[in-house]
C-alpha cells in the first residue's frame, strides 16, 4: 500500500495519532509543513490528521483546497479534540459543515479522536480564546445542552488520546 499520514498539529495530539497509525500501517508520516501537494498526489491512500479549533480542522485546506487533484485517492480525515466522541451531531453535522461548504466528497471518510488540552502548556491567546468563548456561552439565558457542554470544556484539562481509538481508521485503511 502506498500511504501517507500528514498531520498539523499544535501540542502534539495529532502527532501522537499520526505516529501511532503510521506504525500500524507501515508507512511514511509528514508534519503537513513538509509535504507539497505535487509530493502528495504521489500516494494512493491518504490520512490526514487536524486538532480542533473552534471546530476547524487544523490545516485540512490542504485536502479540500486540492479535492479535484485528489478525489480519486482513498482518503481518511481525522480530528483530535476535546468534544466527547458520543456528541454525534457535533462531528457528524457542525465539524462536517464547517469545513466541507461543498458537502463531504465522497473520497473522503472522517474519523474522530480525543486529544489533550494541557491547560498550562496553550499559549495566551489560545487561553484567552477559551475565556472570551467561556464567558459567551455562560452569558446565554437559555443555552441549548451542546453550549452547556462547550461551557464545560472550555475547562477540559488533560491527555485524553488514546492508541486503541484509531483501530477502526486501521481497518477503514486496508480494506
Ligand atoms: C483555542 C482552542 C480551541 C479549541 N476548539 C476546539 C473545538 O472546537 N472542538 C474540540 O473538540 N476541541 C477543541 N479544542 C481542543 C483541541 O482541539 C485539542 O486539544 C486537540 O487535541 C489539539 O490538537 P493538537 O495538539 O494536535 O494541535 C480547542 C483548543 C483550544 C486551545
Amino acid at each position: 500500500m502506498n500511504a501517507i499520514v500528514v498531520y498539523k498539529t499544535k501540542y502534539g495530539s495529532t502527532k501522537t495519532y499520526a505516529e501511532w497509525i503510521g506504525e500500524e500501517l507501515n508507512c511514511k508520516t509528514a508534519d503537513a509543513k513538509e509535504i507539497t501537494i505535487d509530493e502528495l498526489e504521489k500516494y494512493d491512500t491518504i490520512i490526514y490528521g487536524g486538532g480542533l479549533y473552534a471546530e476547524i480542522i487544523n490545516g485540512v485546506i490542504l485536502i479540500t483546497k486540492n479535492i479535484e487533484r485528489l478525489k480519486n485517492k482513498k482518503i481518511a480525515v481525522y480530528t483530535t479534540g476535546i468534544t466527547p466522541l458520543d456528541c454525534r451531531e457535533y462531528y457528524d453535522k457542525i465539524v462536517v459543515e464547517k469545513n466541507f461548504k461543498n458537502g463531504l466528497p465522497q473520497c473522503i471518510k472522517i474519523f474522530n479522536f480525543t486529544g489533550k488540552m494541557i491547560i498550562n502548556e496553550l499559549t495566551a491567546v489560545h487561553k484567552a480564546a477559551l475565556k472570551t468563548l467561556k464567558k459567551i456561552m455562560s452569558s446565554k439565558k437559555e443555552p441549548t445542552e451542546m453550549e452547556k457542554l462547550l461551557i464545560e470544556l472550555c475547562d477540559a484539562d488533560g491527555d485524553f488520546c488514546d492508541r486503541s481509538q484509531i483501530a477502526e481508521l486501521v481497518k477503514y485503511i486496508v480494506s
